[in-house]
């Protein structure tokens, strides 16, 4: 698989990143089965905890727009106005939010530049993970 184009998006969309607090800037390209893409980037605010981060904020798009069915997600993060110099890896809640989701196929892709970049499995990001059907 060649992820070019969807870690290209993602930087493009760390450039959008609203991170006047931590200038910590990330940005997320969600592909879609039918290869659609979904960018997103982190939204600070000045409630701390109102925060929303890149990848989340690519998933609650995609949802909203009525996706269901994603194959990978690309991650770029770093400090505000600089390339990545360090792989940026998803949060708790955002592999959470993955997890509901994506199949057991869904890779995440951390990314320095279209050429340094490291991918895995949810599953392995994610393992013993607690999901809908656990609580049918
Ligand atoms: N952040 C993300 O956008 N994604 C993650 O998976 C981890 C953290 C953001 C949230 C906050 O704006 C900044 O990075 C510093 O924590």
């Amino acid at each position: 698989m060649d992820y070019t184009n969807l870690i290209e998006q993602a930087l493009e969309a760390k450039k959008r990143a609203y991170t006047p607090y931590s200038h910590f800037s990330v940005g997320a390209a969600l592909l879609t089965r039918d290869g659609r893409i979904y960018q997103g980037c982190n939204i600070e605010n000045a409630s701390y905890g109102a925060t929303n981060c890149a990848e989340r904020t690519a998933f609650f798009k995609a949802v909203s727009e009525g996706e269901t069915e994603f194959v990978a997600i690309a991650i770029v993060g770093g400090m505000k106005e600089q390339k990545p110099v360090e792989y940026a890896y998803p949060c708790g809640i955002c592999r959470q939010v993955m997890n509901e989701f994506a199949d057991a196929d869904f890779q995440v892709i951390v990314a320095k530049s279209i050429r340094e970049y490291k991918t895995y499995m949810l599953s392995d990001l994610l393992p013993y993970s607690f999901g809908g059907e656990d609580i049918r």
